[in-house]
């Protein structure tokens, strides 16, 4: 299981040693999540402090976009090299269009799904994704509480990768902690986004990321 922590959850006053941290504790990725105040009732970060992000990280950015006009976004935040670029089927009238342009700037295209959004919704994009993120909670807010609904989606979209695309990740994102990480890795689930869980571990963020690990096993 991969753990990619949400800087959402962070310290924005000392937000490189935030990201030093969670590099330095082990984690895989680094969750990036850009709001807009329009596709999500909040708003967060853009270019110019996601470009701190991306200097004090020595590992991969995961950017999350929850925004209108993704197109937009994409030329925004691909001069940064993040991994991965994930957007919001619930957002996109041409998909296969945007999938193209991400890759070919050199980063993994991948879609986002809200908990409402039936994995068949994106049957057809699979074989052109590196991966899909299932959200397992309303988009917008950290702290919120896990929907339990993500686990037998992971599954169903666990076994439509199989069929189409197996290199294909599943990521979830929302409410992940140590109590529920256990079921996601049975279903499937390839990587997780942890914010709070991360942030607000009373030892620490090394000690939270090698318990997700632990328990994920
Ligand atoms: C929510 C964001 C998440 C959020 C996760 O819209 O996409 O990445 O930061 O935070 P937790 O783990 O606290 O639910
Ligand atoms: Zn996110």
């Amino acid at each position: 299981m991969q753990v990619a922590p949400s800087i959402l959850s962070a310290d924005f006053g000392h937000l490189s040693r935030d990201v030093e941290a969670i590099c330095d504790g082990g984690c895989d990725l680094v969750h990036v999540d850009v709001m807009d105040g329009h596709f999500v009732p909040n708003l967060t970060i853009g270019p110019v402090v996601v470009e701190t992000v991306a200097n004090a990280a020595t590992k991969p950015l995961d950017i999350h976009l929850m925004v209108e006009n993704n197109p937009f976004f994409v030329d925004l935040f691909a001069p940064l090299k993040p991994a991965y670029i994930s957007f919001h089927i619930e957002e996109e009238k041409h998909p296969h269009r945007l999938i193209q342009k991400i890759r070919s700037r050199g980063i993994k295209p991948a879609i986002v799904l809200n908990p409402h959004t039936p994995p068949e919704a994106i049957e057809y994009l699979l074989s052109d994704l590196d991966m899909v993120l299932l959200m397992s909670v309303n988009p917008g807010f950290g702290g919120q509480h896990f929907i339990d609904s993500v686990i037998p989606k992971a599954q169903k979209l666990k076994a439509m990768i199989e069929k189409h695309n197996p290199q294909c990740r599943i990521e979830v994102d929302g409410g992940v902690n140590d109590n529920n990480i256990k079921r996601l890795a049975d279903a499937g689930v390839d990587i997780v986004v942890a914010g709070s869980f991360v942030y607000k571990h009373p030892k620490g963020v090394k000690e939270a990321i090698a318990s997700l690990r632990v328990k994920s096993e």
